[in-house]
């Protein structure tokens, strides 16, 4: 009941010219089942989005930014805000990831800002959790995600929460090659989708999607697929290869 979802998070990478070509290819390659059987959405570089969204207009391919303000207008010098997204054509927007939590510094807190945000200026956020490797060694990794997910979503109405997706990133696995086995991961998902059920109800929570994240490849995308919680896929470095991309999303059908 919950349709498959991957989304490709491009980072500080592309540019004008490399950005709107992947975006062509990734349309033209997943006509058939793009929005259909799969909801596939990119996330480009905040100065791309509008170049991207003129390139997927004709498409069922989603827009997603890779983060957005806590206030929607005013003197914040370099911010962003909700309204601006979705003015250039965004749906999603990823909200904590772990180089922002990891390497900028965004705290608990303000992730949480960003997520209501995200939703009262009528995006859907995709809420990123995930363990560091000190952690996962220390046996704190359902510490780490529970805290996670119960900051990031406080305060927030059941029927606001529905609009979220979360994406679970062990941070040890993004960008190093080294995966979580399909049982690791989804030994996470069901605690996340425990721990939805738990705050709000269990219908709730079999609503929402939870999608896996860290060094996805063509070659791991099914076997990821096939555990009963993971819902679907963010991809960082294989969404950069169009090839890549579309064989990730083809096999998440
Ligand atoms: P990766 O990135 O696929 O390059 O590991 C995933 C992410 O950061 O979302």
């Amino acid at each position: 009941m919950r349709k498959p979802f991957v989304a490709g998070n491009w980072k500080m990478n592309t540019d004008g010219h490399t950005g709107t070509n992947l975006a062509e290819a990734i349309a033209s390659a997943t006509v058939e089942v793009a929005g259909q059987s799969v909801d596939v959405a990119v996330c480009p570089p905040f100065v791309y989005l509008q170049a991207v969204a003129g390139v997927l207009s004709a498409s069922h391919i989603a827009l997603g930014a890779q983060d957005v303000y806590i206030e929607s207008k005013g003197a914040f010098t370099g911010e962003i805000g909700a309204s601006m997204l979705k003015d250039v054509g965004c749906a999603y927007v990823l909200c904590g990831h772990s180089e922002r939590r990891h390497v900028i510094g965004e705290p608990d807190e303000l992730i949480n800002k960003k997520v209501a945000a995200a939703i009262s200026g009528g995006l859907l956020p995709i809420l990123c959790v995930g363990e560091l490797i000190e952690e996962r060694q220390a046996s704190r990794t359902e510490e780490v995600v529970t805290r996670q997910m119960k900051n990031g979503l406080a305060g927030l109405s059941a029927e606001k929460v529905s609009a979220v997706t979360i994406a679970y990133e062990p941070v040890w696995a993004i960008g190093t090659g080294l995966t979580a086995t399909p049982q690791q991961a989804q030994q996470m998902h069901a605690l996340v989708r425990k721990l939805l059920a738990q705050t709000y109800d269990g219908q709730l929570a079999e609503g929402i999607r939870i999608l896996y994240g860290g060094s996805v490849k063509p070659g791991s995308a099914a076997d990821l697929m096939r555990q009963k919680d993971i819902d679907g896929l963010l991809v960082g470095g294989a969404s950069l290869n169009a090839d890549d991309f579309v064989a990730i999303i083809k096999a998440a059908v």
